[in-house]
């Protein structure tokens, strides 16, 4: 969360502030409570810092226009410490006008500095970024350079930061420091740049070098120096790679939203998730395994450990894995997992998953499993994220870059990813033979074709999604594997079209959930294939008469060619019926969860939401 960019250019000029409002353009998924620019002219800083979206920073900008400058710093917010203010907005300036930072990450423990270390500063505000402003200001008054106070800072303070610092006697480099939170520098022709995602910096330079955990970075413009946390200097040649996509991935082709471009790449997304590492002899393989394979043969529990969205891709993989491999799995939040004394040991496989690699609640989970001796794989969607570095093994989601807050593509493409996970593990384990393996990818490589089948029904969700935008509360019924998609379906409402939704298990509905249902109460039911497990079909279709008895009105993801629900879709009861392809029901999860997201995605197109960016949410959540 907070998205970070600085530039330091070979000369004073508009394009240093320029490229940095740009890059926050970039970034704003990571944040949109506030927004500022610091830039150093004529031995002072120059900032403007507006509270809300970018357009409230783009129009004081333009209402006064920034001096020419050589470097430049800015951010775009998303609160923690403190409310969306201008005062709490970064870049924040020391009190004696030396230091400005911008910082991504919470310090734990700024109460403790101020209280120790700066008892007779007043400062303007509380936040812990403007505690440790100042205490970096102190710093640099004693020792004369900002890189040797950045070394000093980091030494005392606990918590999660990617800080980038200037000082305003010194406009030819910026200091940065990380941990636990991203850095990447672009190295441009004559001109460096520094941000939280190369997104930001990409339609300038494709070459990159990431600041890795625990390391401070000095950039000039022709110069980038790289120091542990001691002082020492680091070669840093293994950190540098090159970008491999251009900024068309990061611009909306054409589309009303991100989140609808994601929804229509789905196809592509399960298809290089797929085929993207490559598959001999019909045999999946990881991305990396830094452990024996053998080990695998030894696990007898494997734990998924995310957040949200990702959270649901793992209830899927539960039913997956457990029938492919016959080893219990359990999925949990990751912030819940750690804190409740789970059974985890050797023999145990950690499983997390994230579109991001950066959310702190997986991270510390992972950490966690590995403190107690279990071995971690993450299924993650941005190669060189935190997770794809700390794991034990890694297998990469294809999904190319997500830029929308809520998840679609990388969803689908976690799911699948699942699916190899689990028949990769079958395979290893010996629970399936490799005839029952291969015939198993070949209809996983099926899936592409008929999403693309799913997403020509867009135009047809989309105009019942018309009518239904003053909806106020929808329910989402599912059993089975049909149920985390029941759960993935009303969060994708409520984050998006702000409508009150719930998903259930159909099962669960007669315990007690049922009593909300009142005539007009419009429910999503999934509805699984009629030929591959008989009685959840039956038992999901007697669901839906207790719901139309009670008046409640019925929208079904069906299989097509089940005609089991035809004659109540023209009796009355059911509105509506959107089929797709038939599948068997593990592979489902993928398809049904489709007509379930262009519905949200409508909604909040004909209720005039700013269906990318959501209001309070953030699209990495990198703090605890
Ligand atoms: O980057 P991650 O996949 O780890 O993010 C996890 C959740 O924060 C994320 O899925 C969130 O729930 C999305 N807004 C859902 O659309």
């Amino acid at each position: 969360m907070c998205g970070i960019v600085a530039c330091v250019t070979s000369k004073k000029s508009d394009f240093a502030a320029d490229a940095c409002f740009k890059g926050l353009e970039y970034l704003e998924y990571r944040g949109y409570d506030s927004a500022g620019i610091s830039l150093i002219v004529d031995g002072k800083f120059e900032t403007k810092k507006a509270v809300g979206k970018l357009e409230s920073l783009k129009k004081e900008i333009k209402s006064k226009p920034f001096s020419k400058s050589n470097i430049a710093a800015g951010h775009t917010r998303w609160a923690t410490h403190g409310s969306p203010s201008i005062e709490n907005a970064h870049p924040h300036i020391s009190t004696n006008g030396r230091v400005a930072l911008v910082h991504n990450g919470i310090i734990e423990n700024a109460a403790q500095i101020k209280s120790e270390k700066l008892q007779n500063i007043k400062l303007t505000g509380n936040t812990d970024t403007q505690i440790v402003a100042e205490y970096l200001s102190m710093l640099l008054e004693e020792t004369g350079n900002l890189q040797n106070a950045m070394t000093k800072l980091v030494k005392q303070i606990d918590g999660s930061w990617a800080f980038v610092a200037m000082d305003v006697k010194d406009n030819s480099k910026i200091v940065c420091s990380r941990h636990n939170s991203p850095l990447v520098i672009g190295k441009g022709e004559s001109e460096n740049f520094i941000a939280s995602d190369v997104i930001a910096f990409v339609e300038y330079t494709k070459n990159a070098v990431e600041i890795k955990q625990d390391q401070i970075a000095v950039i000039e413009w022709d110069n980038i120096k790289l120091f542990n946390f001691a002082g020492e200097q680091i070669d840093y040649a293994n950190q540098e790679y090159k970008i491999d996509w251009n900024i068309d991935a990061a611009k909306k082709g054409g589309y009303s939203s991100f989140m609808e471009k994601e929804i229509r790449e789905e196809p592509a997304a399960v298809r290089n998730t797929i085929y993207g590492r490559g598959s001999q002899d019909g045999r999946f393989g990881l991305d990396r395994l830094d452990f024996d394979e053998n080990y695998l043969k030894l696990i007898d529990k494997i734990t998924v450990v995310a957040c949200g969205t990702a959270a649901h891709s793992g209830y899927v993989a539960r039913f997956a894995i457990e029938h492919w491999c016959k080893i219990p799995v359990e999925v949990e939040f990751a912030h819940e997992f750690r804190y409740r004394d789970p059974i985890v040991n050797s023999k145990t496989l950690v499983i997390a998953i994230s579109q991001s690699g950066e959310t702190m609640d997986t991270l510390q989970a992972v950490r966690y499993a590995k403190q107690q001796g279990a071995k971690t794989l993450a299924i993650v969607n941005t190669l060189g994220s935190a997770l794809d570095r700390e794991c034990d093994a890694v297998l990469y989601t294809y999904a190319g870059r997500e830029i929308a807050v809520a998840s679609t593509k990388a969803f689908i493409a976690q799911i699948t990813a699942c699916y190899i996970l689990g028949l990769y593990l079958a395979e290893v384990r010996g629970n399936l033979f490799l005839d029952e393996i291969e015939s198993k990818i070949r209809e996983l490589k099926t899936l592409p074709d008929k999403l693309a089948k799913v997403l020509q029904s867009y135009d047809d969700i989309k105009a019942f999604a018309k009518k239904e935008k003053n909806t106020e509360s929808v329910l989402f019924l599912g059993r089975h594997i049909g149920y985390p998609i029941a759960l993935e379906g009303a969060l994708k409402l409520k984050e998006i079209a702000y409508i009150h939704s719930e998903g259930f298990a159909a099962g669960e509905l007669k315990h007690g959930p049922i009593a909300i249902i009142e005539k007009g109460q419009l429910v999503f039911v999934i509805v699984p294939p009629k030929n591959d497990r008989a009685e959840v079909h039956s038992k999901v279709l007697a669901n839906i008469e207790e719901i139309i008895s009670r008046g409640g009105r019925i929208v079904v993801i069906a299989e097509e060619g089940d005609n089991s629900l035809s004659e109540k879709l023209e009796k009355g009861g059911i509105e509506k019926i959107f089929f797709r392809p038939k599948t068997s029901i593990l592979f489902s999860a993928v398809l049904d969860i489709v007509p379930l997201q262009i519905f949200a995605c409508s909604v909040a197109l004909f209720k005039g939401l700013d269906i990318d960016m959501p209001r309070n949410l953030a699209k990495s959540v990198t703090v605890e």
